[in-house]
């Protein structure tokens, strides 16, 4: 087992971006900030550096185009700069809470990503010496820290004031640093929030994720728990721990993913783009995973009697990848005879576990940097279970902290609400749950075969569900006066009303409830009312009947019945006001397909009301905060 760095506590949503090097900086630095939009923010800001070192700085609330035309008066002759997007925790989003924040002096300025837990004793202790603020942050303190560990221990030398100020912090950060002692430098530290550096022939660029480097460079270096690092205009980038020796062999991987992945193509919104992709991202993940002895699965690296032994699954994940361990349960238990417990990770981070040598988890985070599911991971590794990580992003701290991976390869996601994530998770759950059947004797390999080949099918499914986009925009009039609604399913079909629920409340600010169809006479039918929109999940199934029952109940009490049924079910399509037709499926593979319908719904409700789809209010796309 790989041993683990201690658990961050949490950190922002925030976006880093440095360069240093012989191009104009500003372009780099907007172009990646636009980049990192997606994460979810609710200001800007630049600091700049003159070959002198003198430093300009531009900040303000709001979007990175009000930055762009903030910075547009600038010479732009600055060949070394950070910036960043703030997503508001400590202070309210204000110009003067946006980062870069600079000491007393102003010969320090800092960009942070992180929760500075001490910040108010250290806050005090600073004011206590003379030090003044001028925002509510708690990454002020470390631009004033730095100050103070330059001009004493640390001698003028930036990277170990830096690291001293780092030793002084609890809580977790990825910072950059630049200074007019030291031009051209930038120092970035790393404890709990991820940055990634590159280099070049043009120089050396820094960043929280690899989207906003996808276009400079394929190699990346990953800057692990407690280093930090220089970046010099040279493209030289030195690494040091958290002691300041130097690390010989610094941690990188290569992107997989082309540059053109993360922009918009001809689509009105990434989120359009990325359920189109879905039918491309299913066929990538399935490709080639069928092997003489079963499915093939080369991130696990488990030794296989260990696997065959796996006695209890703990599933953990947040949000829309805990509906993916709801149906990853479902599958396990099936094929594998396993015993599983799904648990949202921010529940199961304060709960007591069964942890014995047979003991697996399984993570489910599309990010791979989820606060809370990066913590349950930990918590499991550190009471001795094995943890495999499901994710989309490579070398992500998932990825890298867990036992086994298996990448779902679904290409950048951009749009904040989770589409072709999911699908690719259901896929890759499916795919585990089979290879863990036959490893351990439950299923034949001939059964798992076919279940491989009916996978196979599933892009072609979803093909036809796309081709249907009319019935959902149609679908979409049923929500025009609505303040609330429900979604309702049955087994498998219940978790896809939850995503399709969760979907809906996400881009259309929409109230949406799911519930299973049976429970919902136990409370909720007391919601519905005439014209209140009622989403039933009915495609073909053992429990479609049950589930018709259920439509009759809300459709007897006035509801605008919204059904999603398989083609040709008549009986479904007499009592439903809209209908949104599916393929006929496998039980099991159904949610992987009906999904794709309410996504698109989803998303044409949301553009009726006027929202921002890929950029919800409040949200963020990779939630690093616990
Ligand atoms: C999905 O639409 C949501 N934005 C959100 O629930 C998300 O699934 C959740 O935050 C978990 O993210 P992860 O998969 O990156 O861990």
């Amino acid at each position: 087992m790989r041993a683990l760095a201690g658990a961050a506590k949490g950190a922002r949503m925030c976006g880093i971006v440095g360069y240093t090097g012989k191009r104009q900086a500003l372009p780099f630095l907007l172009d990646g900030l636009r980049t990192l939009e997606y994460r979810g923010y609710d200001s800007a800001g630049v600091e700049l550096e003159a070959d002198d070192g003198e430093l300009a700085e531009v900040k303000c609330r709001g979007r990175v185009a009000a930055l762009a035309e903030l910075c547009s008066g600038l010479p732009g002759t600055q060949t070394t700069g950070i910036a960043h997007t703030r997503w508001a925790t400590h202070g309210e989003p204000s110009d003067a809470n946006a980062h870069p924040h600079r000491d007393c002096s102003g010969r320090f300025a800092v960009v942070h990503n992180g929760i500075i837990e001490n910040y108010q004793e250290l806050k005090a202790e600073l004011e206590g010496t003379g030090h003044s603020f001028k925002s509510e942050t708690d990454t002020e303190i470390i631009a004033h820290l730095v100050e103070e560990a330059f001009r004493g221990p640390a001698k003028g030398s930036l990277e170990t004031a830096v690291g001293l100020a780092a030793a002084r912090m609890q809580g977790s950060w990825a910072i950059a640093c630049v200074s007019s002692e030291e031009p051209g430098a930038i120092v970035c530290a790393r404890k709990g929030s991820p940055l990634v550096l590159a280099s070049t022939d043009e120089g050396a660029y820094a960043a929280s994720d690899v989207t906003a480097l996808s276009n400079i460079t394929s190699r990346v270096i990953n800057l692990e728990e407690g280093q930090l690092a220089r970046l010099e205009p040279s493209g030289k980038i030195t690494v040091y721990n958290a002691d300041l020796s130097v690390v010989a062999e610094p941690d990188g991987f290569t992107i997989d993913w082309d540059a053109s992945a993360a922009t918009i193509g001809g689509y009105p919104d990434f989120m359009a783009k990325e359920i189109a992709e879905q039918p491309a991202a299913i066929e990538r993940l399935l490709e080639g995973r069928l092997g003489p002895d079963g499915i093939v699965l080369d991130g696990l690296s488990l030794p296989l009697d260990e696997v065959a032994a796996i006695d209890r699954i703990y599933i953990v994940a947040c949000g829309t990848s805990w509906h993916v361990g709801l149906l990853a349960r479902t599958y396990i238990e099936r094929w594998a005879n396993i015993p599983c417990v799904v648990e949202c990770a921010s529940e199961f981070n304060y709960e007591e576990q069964l942890v014995s040598d047979h003991t697996l988890c399984v993570i489910i985070t599309q990010s791979g940097e989820t606060a809370d599911t990066l913590a349950s991971a930990r918590k499991m590794h550190a009471r001795g279970a094995k943890v495999i990580a499901i994710t989309n992003v490579l070398g992500s701290t998932a990825a890298r902290e867990s036992d086994g991976v298996i990448y779902v390869q679904a290409g950048p996601e951009i749009a904040v609400a989770s589409t072709k994530a999911y699908t690719a998770q259901l896929v890759a759950a499916a795919l585990l749950a089979l290879f863990l059947a036959k490893a351990n004797g439950s299923m034949p390999l001939r059964v798992v075969r076919d279940h491989y080949r009916e996978m196979l099918r599933i892009p072609e499914l979803i093909r036809i569900v796309l081709s249907r986009a009319w019935q959902d925009e149609v679908a979409a009039r049923a929500f025009t006066d609505a303040q609330s609604s429900l979604f309702l399913g049955r087994g498998v079909s219940a978790t896809t009303a939850r995503e399709g629920a969760l979907k809906l409340k996400e881009i259309s600010y929409l109230h949406a409830e799911a519930y299973p169809a049976g429970e919902m006479k136990h409370g909720p039918i007391a919601l519905v009312e005439p014209g209140y929109p009622v989403v039933v999940v009915v495609p073909e199934s053992p429990v479609r009947d049950k589930t018709i029952s259920n439509l009759r109940e809300v459709d007897a009490r006035g509801a605008c019945v919204i059904a999603l049924a398989t083609n040709g079910d008549v009986r479904v399509a007499q009592l439903a006001d809209y209908l949104l037709l599916v393929p006929p499926a496998p039980e099991w593979m159904s949610p992987i397909v009906d999904v794709v319908h309410l996504q698109m719904l989803a998303r044409y409700v949301a553009l009726a009301r006027g929202c921002d789809v890929d950029k919800p209010r409040n949200l963020a796309k990779s939630v690093t905060v616990e």
